[in-house]
């Protein structure tokens, strides 16, 4: 199983960003993080950052013929952009979206995502392990 791994805006300053909201790991120790368990999972990933609403798109388009799924944390993006849950839509692969914090739990803007009604499944709230969670859901699925 091949999955694209798609870390959305300004997640390539974790570590810096608002530590005590995201955590102090930075991008390069949460990819090696999922790189490690996803091995342990027999599960091939690839793992991109993009601050660009295209690029993501883009990218999820491409998934569609070289991987089996895509976990996305599409930071902000996931709270109006039509265009990324348009495009999951767009691609018969799955989608998993997930959340380094509980959004639910913060501010208003932040608790509807419309790019999750687009996905599988969503996971938030669990800081670096939300995507190993999102991990083993595939892993679950084989
Ligand atoms: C985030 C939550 C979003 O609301 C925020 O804009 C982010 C990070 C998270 O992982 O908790 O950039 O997606």
């Amino acid at each position: 199983m091949r999955l694209l791994i798609i870390h959305g805006p300004n997640l390539n300053l974790l570590g810096e960003r608002e530590p005590s909201m995201y955590g102090t790991q930075t991008l390069e120790q949460l990819n090696t993080c999922i790189t490690d368990e996803a091995r342990e999972l027999g599960i091939a990933v690839r793992c991109m950052q993009s601050n660009s609403e295209g690029a993501i798109i883009d990218a999820l388009h491409e998934a569609r013929l070289n991987c089996d799924g895509v976990i996305i944390n599409p930071g902000a993006y996931s709270h109006y952009s039509l265009a990324i849950a348009d495009a999951i839509r767009s691609i018969a692969i799955p989608v998993v979206e997930v959340h380094l914090s509980n959004t639910a739990a913060r501010e208003e803007a932040r608790r509807i995502s419309v790019v999750a009604a687009a996905c599988r499944g969503s996971v938030a709230g669990f800081g670096c392990d939300s995507y190993l969670l999102a991990l083993r859901s595939f892993a679950k699925k084989a």
